[in-house]
């Protein structure tokens, strides 16, 4: 009994302590618990990729041109396309991680345009975001691209002028910067993923940004594709191990993958390589999101096919077939998949404040037309915000409106920390994450690259629309 009132009477002397301290000495303490917390987050970030890109003195150069063009999307019928490289999809420009890539860019489309590299730490001058770190390119007109990636992984670039249609209509590519050290798979394939809305004559509908995409989750189709084909076949051989790179350029349908007979792994998402590989179950990949999946496909199987279907909306579809060619094997490629040297578990950091709060919705102006704003303000207008470099920042995002808001973040890749407030445990970084109706998504970050980067929503004509601002790393 004695001990008990000792200690409520070192409790009641702590508390009175603390109040008559004073309010001063009180947020005097908060501070500081708040600075040795960031310090200590940054701490745990440290190594986890570099600040600084290690040119190895290798220019890899190639040419990318913009131009309308035909394409067989829905054969026997030709297809008005906007393409790069006059192909659907667009070229895959594959270096090796420390040499340089230059691409001698042309503008050949009947508007101006630019390249954006999504999801590579660039310097923010090769961003292509017009009127922020360049001009547009006008038609006719050209610009050069040069800059060493940083990080290995899967990565794609698109124009960032007029994107709701010039993506839409097949300008889209993909930059693969592979790292030597990681394992060698059977065979490494690139599925992009896209979702056209055609006619019967599989002409593209050319009116872009509408009302009814505007109020709802964008422009969603009706004939989605992997590499520009619908339902597309791929051969396969019993045994192999496949490093498959997805990547979601649509304008607004979010795809669920799912691999029937199949076990994948998924060993990066957006890029970057997972901390710790995990199964793929229910993965939402929202436009701009990628995943890499590592899939062996069973050597003793009675399947000769196995279907990949899409599972995000409530009827599912095919997306494409694996099929095995009767007594067509291979060996297995044994090793560990690949990880992350570091990932921070940053479990602290639901108690780092908030540094800014991003409040999205939808507004009708007087003339009923509808925009999607970011703090009540549609680009250009609005604040930016000022990050600091090297420190750790949480923001959050809440969503007000019941669209669906896949918010991106140039430069930077980010982890999730929580969900409506509660902590998530995501071993991975992103650069893309979707926010569900009336949701809210914090994020925590270590800036190191400097410059004023783009955040914006990745269905196209809500960004179209005005959700886009931009962060100021300095
Ligand atoms: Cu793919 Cu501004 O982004
Ligand atoms: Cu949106």
């Amino acid at each position: 009994m004695r001990i008990v009132r000792f200690y409520f009477l070192f409790i009641a002397l702590v508390l009175t302590g603390f109040i008559s301290g004073g309010q001063a000495a009180g947020q005097q303490d908060g501070k500081d618990s708040v600075s040795e917390l960031l310090v200590k987050l940054e701490r745990e970030f440290a190594n986890s990729f570099p600040k600084d890109a290690s040119p190895n003195g290798t220019v890899r150069e190639f040419d990318l041109v913009a131009s309308e063009g035909n394409w067989g999307i829905m054969p026997p019928y030709q297809t008005k396309v906007w393409a790069y490289n006059g192909q659907i999809p667009g070229p895959i420009f594959r270096i090796k991680l420390g040499e340089s890539i230059k691409v001698r860019f042309i503008n050949r489309l009947p508007q101006s345009t630019t390249v954006h590299w999504h999801g590579i730490r660039v310097p923010n001058a090769m961003d292509g975001v017009p009127g922020v770190t360049q001009e547009p390119i006008p038609s006719g007109g050209s610009f050069s691209y040069q800059f060493t990636p940083k990080d290995a992984g899967t990565f794609w670039f698109h124009p960032h002028v007029n994107s709701a249609e010039q993506i839409e209509r097949g300008l889209h590519g993909v930059l693969i910067v592979e790292d030597p050290d990681e394992p060698q798979y059977s065979r490494d394939l690139v599925w992009v993923l896209d979702d056209w809305l055609l006619n019967k004559t599989g002409e593209i509908h050319d009116k872009f940004v509408t009302r009814h995409d505007l109020a709802h989750d964008g422009r969603w189709g009706n004939f989605p594709t992997i590499n520009g084909t619908f339902q597309l076949p791929v051969s396969v051989k019993a045994g192999e191990r496949i490093r498959l790179r997805i990547i979601n350029v649509a304008n607004g349908r979010v795809f669920v993958p799912q691999f029937q007979g199949l076990s994948p792994i998924v060993i990066a998402v957006d890029g970057m390589l997972t901390g710790t590989p995990f199964p793929l179950k229910r993965f939402l990949l929202a436009p701009g999101n990628r995943i890499d999946l590592d899939i062996t496909i069973p050597r003793s199987s009675e399947n000769t096919t196995f279907n990949i279907i899409d599972t995000y909306t409530r009827k599912p579809f095919p997306l494409a077939y694996f099929h095995i060619q009767s007594g067509n094997t291979s060996g297995t490629p044994k090793f560990k998949p690949p990880q992350a040297h570091h990932i921070p578990q940053w479990e602290e950091a639901i108690n780092a404040p908030v540094l800014h709060e991003y409040m999205l919705d939808a507004k009708e102006d007087r003339s009923s037309r509808i925009t999607w704003t970011i703090d009540g303000n549609a680009w250009p207008n609005g604040k930016t915000h000022e990050l600091p470099l090297g420190q750790f920042s949480r923001l959050r995002f809440t969503n007000n409106s019941y669209r669906l808001h896949p918010m991106h973040l140039h430069g930077q890749f980010f982890k999730l920390i929580a969900r409506n407030g509660k902590s998530v445990d995501e071993n991975y970084w992103r650069d893309t994450v979707l926010i569900g109706p009336e949701q809210s998504v914090d994020i925590g970050l270590v800036p190191l690259d400097t410059g004023k980067w783009a955040n914006h929503c990745h269905i196209l004509e809500h960004a179209e629309a005005g959700m886009m601002s931009m962060i100021w790393v300095k």
